[in-house]
C-alpha cells in the first residue's frame, strides 16, 4: 500500500474517516497534485494532448488507471464490511445480508477449483442437465436468450432468440481445446458438431437480421422445430409447462430464423453422446469464464459485484457510501446545467429540424433521468430481503453457490415476464445483465432514457462532492454529457424520450445536416462510431455548459485559481477532463484506445488550441448540435 506514497494514504483516510480528513488536508489541492503527478511535461499539449495529460500517470501510480483504483477502494472497504458483524442483526434485511456474507465465505476459502478431470460433483450434476441448460443460465449454445423490451413499447418485457454474439466464438473455441486433451471415444463427433455450428453462424450472420414479432400462442399452434423449441424454452424458464392463455401472450423477437432452422434441425438429429459431451464442456467453459481468476477477498467482492448486483449494491449503499445526498445534489445541478446548454444549442437549431423534430428532441431532452447507483426506487425492506430467498448458498461451497448464482440470475432476467401484461416494474428496475464485470463508468440506457452512475464512480479522484465545481463538471461533467450525447447520436436518436423507437427519430437521423455532422466524424478511424460521437459532442457541450457559449480564452484574462499557480482555468479543465482516460493503455475494445479518444475530442473542440496556446490548425472541426461560430 505504501508504494502509492501520500496519496494513496489520503485516499484511504477518505473511506475511513471523511470528517477527519476534511479538517486536514484541502480535497482542491490533493485533486491538482494528482493531475500534476500524471504530467509528462516533455510532451507537448499540443501535438499529443494525452500524452501531455496522462503520460507520467503509469510510473506515478500503481494502477492501471484511475476505475482500478476507485474499484479498488470499494473493494476495499466491501471486504472491511463483509468481514466485520455490521448487519448481522440487522431489522431490514438481514437474510440478504446473511446471504452475501455466505456467498463471500465460501468464495474466500473454500479451496477448491474446478478441474474438468477430476469434477466436482455438484458440476457433474448440474453439467448432465442437459435439457435445462438455459435456465441454469447457460446462453449462446445454439442461439442467443435474453429479456428486452419491444421496439414499441419500452414496458413490455419480451423474450428476444437470436444467433449467439460473435464473441461466444471463444467459448467454442475453448471447448475445441479441452476436446483435444480428452480422449473420448466422442470427440472426433463432437468437434464435427462445433465445427458445423461455427460454419452455420458464419454462412447466415447479417449485419441487420430481419426481427420477427410473434405471440407465444402462435408459436403453441405450429409445428416448426423453432415452435418446438420456443415451447421447450418456455416450460424450462418458467419451470411449468406454458399452457394457460396467461402464456399464450408472451411476445418473442425472433432474429437469423434461417439460421435457427438450419442449427436447430441439424442439432436436433446429431448423436446424443457428442452433444452431452459438447454441452458438458461449454458447461466447463461457462463456470471457468464466470468465476474470478483467483480468489481472495478483493476478487470476490468484485466477482459478486458482478453477479449480485442487488446484494453489493445494497450492502454498499446502507453501510459504506457516505454522500448520497450530497452527490445527488450536485449530480442533479450538473446534469440541469448540461440539459440547459443543451437547450441553447437546440434554440440555434444547426440541425435545421423541423418544429415537430425539435419537439421530439426537446422533449427527449427533458425527459432524461438521473440515478445514482445501480438500485432499483423501491424503498421496503421486504423487498430487498426477500429478492434473493430463492438461492440457497453456503458458507463453504464456492461452485454450489456459483451454480445457484447463475440459476437466480436467469430466473430474475424472466421474472417481469410473469407480471400482468408481461409490464415492466420501474420501481423495482435495476440492471442485472453482468457476470464477468460489473460496469464502473456511467452509463445511458435507450429504454430507460437514463444515465446511471455506478456508486463506485462517486469517489476520488474521479469525484467529491467537496471538489470545487471546476473539478466536477470537466471530469463527471464531461462524462455526464457523453452519456448524454447517446441519446442524440445515431441509433439514441431513434428513441424517443419514453424509450420507444419512433418513425420521427428516423425522420432527423436521414435528415441531410444529421448525416454530415456524421460523416464528419467518420474521417478519422474509429471503433465505434456512436462512441465517436458522443465523446466529441460529450466534450463540447461540458465545455460549453462550464465556460458559456462561444467562450474565447484570447479575450480574456485568466487568474488561476488560488489551488492551481500553473494553469489557466481552461487548461485545468482539459487536464482534469483527461483524468479520465489516464492510465497504461490496454487494448479497448468498445471505444478506442484512451489515448486516442482524449486527443480526437480536443482536437475537435475549437477552443483547445487557443486554450493551449497552439499554432492555429487549418483542419476543420466536427460540431453536430454546437451553434455554428459566431464571428
Ligand atoms: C494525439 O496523439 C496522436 C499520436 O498518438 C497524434 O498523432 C495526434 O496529433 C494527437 N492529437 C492531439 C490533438 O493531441
Ligand atoms: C513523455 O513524452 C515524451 C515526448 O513525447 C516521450 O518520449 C516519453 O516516452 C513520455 N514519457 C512517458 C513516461 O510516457
Ligand atoms: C474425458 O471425458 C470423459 C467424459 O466424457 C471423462 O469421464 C474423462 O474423465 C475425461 N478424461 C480426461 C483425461 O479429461
Ligand atoms: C407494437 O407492435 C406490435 C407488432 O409488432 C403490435 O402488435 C402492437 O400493437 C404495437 N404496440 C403498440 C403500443 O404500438
Ligand atoms: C478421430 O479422427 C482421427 C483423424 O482426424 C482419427 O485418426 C481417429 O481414429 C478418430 N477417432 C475415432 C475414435 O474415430
Ligand atoms: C433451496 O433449499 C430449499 C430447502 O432445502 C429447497 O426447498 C429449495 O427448493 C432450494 N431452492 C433452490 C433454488 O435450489
Ligand atoms: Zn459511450
Amino acid at each position: 500500500m505504501n508504494k502509492m506514497g501520500s496519496l494513496l494514504l489520503l485516499c484511504s483516510c477518505l473511506m475511513a474517516s471523511l470528517h477527519f480528513i476534511e479538517a486536514e488536508v484541502d480535497i482542491n489541492l490533493a485533486t491538482v497534485n494528482q493531475i500534476h503527478k500524471n504530467l509528462n511535461k516533455t510532451a507537448s499539449p499540443c501535438s499529443n494532448f494525452w500524452n501531455f495529460a496522462c503520460g507520467g500517470f503509469e510510473s506515478a501510480s500503481e494502477y492501471v488507471d484511475n476505475f482500478e483504483w476507485v474499484e479498488d477502494q470499494f473493494a476495499s472497504a466491501m471486504v472491511e464490511l463483509m468481514e466485520s458483524h455490521v448487519g448481522e442483526n440487522d431489522n431490514q434485511a438481514p437474510r440478504l445480508i446473511e446471504q452475501m456474507r455466505s456467498y463471500y465465505k465460501a468464495c474466500t476459502e473454500d479451496t477448491r477449483k474446478l478441474n474438468y478431470a477430476h469434477p466436482l460433483e455438484e458440476f457433474i450434476e448440474w453439467s448432465e442437465d442437459l435439457d435445462n441448460s438455459i435456465k441454469h443460465g447457460l446462453n449462446g449454445l445454439v442461439f442467443d436468450e435474453r429479456i428486452g423490451v419491444a421496439d414499441n413499447d419500452s414496458m413490455r418485457q419480451v423474450i428476444q432468440i437470436k444467433m449467439p454474439d460473435p464473441s461466444a466464438r471463444f467459448s467454442s473455441l475453448r471447448v475445441l481445446q479441452l476436446l483435444h486433451l480428452n480422449e473420448s471415444i466422442h470427440k472426433n463427433k463432437t468437434i464435427e458438431l462445433v465445427r458445423k455450428l461455427q460454419e452455420v453462424q458464419d454462412r447466415y450472420r447479417e449485419e441487420n437480421p430481419v426481427v420477427y414479432t410473434r405471440t407465444y400462442s402462435e408459436f403453441r399452434q405450429q409445428t416448426s422445430i423453432i415452435s418446438s423449441t420456443i415451447r421447450h424454452l418456455c416450460s424450462q424458464l418458467l419451470g411449468a409447462p406454458c399452457t394457460t392463455e396467461e402464456f399464450d401472450q408472451f411476445i418473442f423477437e425472433i432474429s437469423d430464423v434461417n439460421y435457427l432452422l438450419e442449427s436447430l434441425n441439424f442439432v436436433h438429429n446429431f448423436d446424443d453422446d457428442a452433444k452431452s459431451l459438447y454441452i458438458r464442456l461449454y458447461h466447463y467453459v461457462f463456470l471457468k469464464d464466470s468465476e474470478p481468476r483467483e480468489r481472495n477477498p478483493k476478487t470476490c467482492i468484485h466477482h459478486m459485484r458482478a453477479i449480485l448486483p442487488l446484494g453489493m449494491n445494497y450492502m454498499y449503499d446502507r453501510f459504506v457510501y457516505q454522500n448520497r445526498q450530497q452527490d445527488t445534489l450536485q449530480l442533479k445541478e450538473i446534469l440541469a446545467n448540461l440539459k440547459a446548454t443543451f437547450g441553447k444549442y437546440l434554440d440555434a437549431n444547426r440541425l435545421q429540424l423541423t418544429t415537430h423534430q425539435l419537439a421530439y428532441v426537446r422533449a427527449k431532452l427533458e425527459g432524461i433521468q438521473l440515478k445514482v447507483g445501480n438500485l432499483p426506487e423501491e424503498k421496503s425492506p421486504e423487498f430487498y430481503d426477500t429478492h434473493y430467498e430463492s438461492a440457497n448458498f453456503t458458507k463453504s461451497n464456492f461452485y454450489s453457490n456459483l451454480i445457484q448464482a447463475l440459476a437466480l440470475r436467469t430466473r430474475l432476467q424472466h421474472a417481469g415476464l410473469l407480471n400482468p401484461q408481461s409490464r415492466l416494474d420501474l420501481q423495482r428496475y435495476y440492471v442485472n445483465d453482468n457476470v464477468r464485470k460489473a460496469r464502473t463508468s456511467p452509463f445511458y440506457e435507450n429504454e430507460r432514457n437514463t444515465i446511471t452512475v455506478p456508486m463506485e464512480f462517486l469517489q476520488w479522484p474521479l469525484f467529491d462532492h467537496r471538489q470545487h465545481i471546476i473539478f466536477q463538471q470537466s471530469l463527471l461533467g464531461a462524462v455526464l454529457a457523453h452519456e448524454m450525447n447517446h441519446a442524440f447520436e445515431q441509433d439514441g436518436i431513434l428513441f424517443d424520450a419514453a424509450g420507444n423507437e419512433s418513425p420521427v427519430g428516423f425522420e432527423i437521423r436521414e435528415s441531410p445536416a444529421f448525416r454530415i455532422a456524421i460523416r464528419c466524424a467518420e474521417e478519422k478511424a474509429y471503433v465505434s462510431l456512436k462512441e465517436r460521437l458522443a465523446d466529441l459532442n460529450g466534450l463540447q457541450l461540458a465545455y460549453d455548459a462550464f465556460f458559456g457559449l462561444d467562450h474565447d480564452s484570447r479575450k480574456f484574462e485568466y487568474r488561476p485559481y488560488a489551488f492551481e499557480p500553473e494553469f489557466t482555468a481552461p487548461q485545468l479543465f482539459h487536464l482534469s477532463y483527461a483524468q479520465f482516460f489516464c492510465g497504461s493503455l490496454p487494448p479497448v475494445i468498445a471505444h478506442d484506445r484512451d489515448d486516442e479518444r482524449v486527443n480526437v475530442s480536443v482536437g475537435n473542440l475549437r477552443q483547445f488550441a487557443y486554450d493551449f496556446k497552439c499554432e492555429a490548425s487549418q483542419l476543420s472541426h466536427c460540431e453536430m448540435w454546437r451553434p455554428n461560430v459566431h464571428t
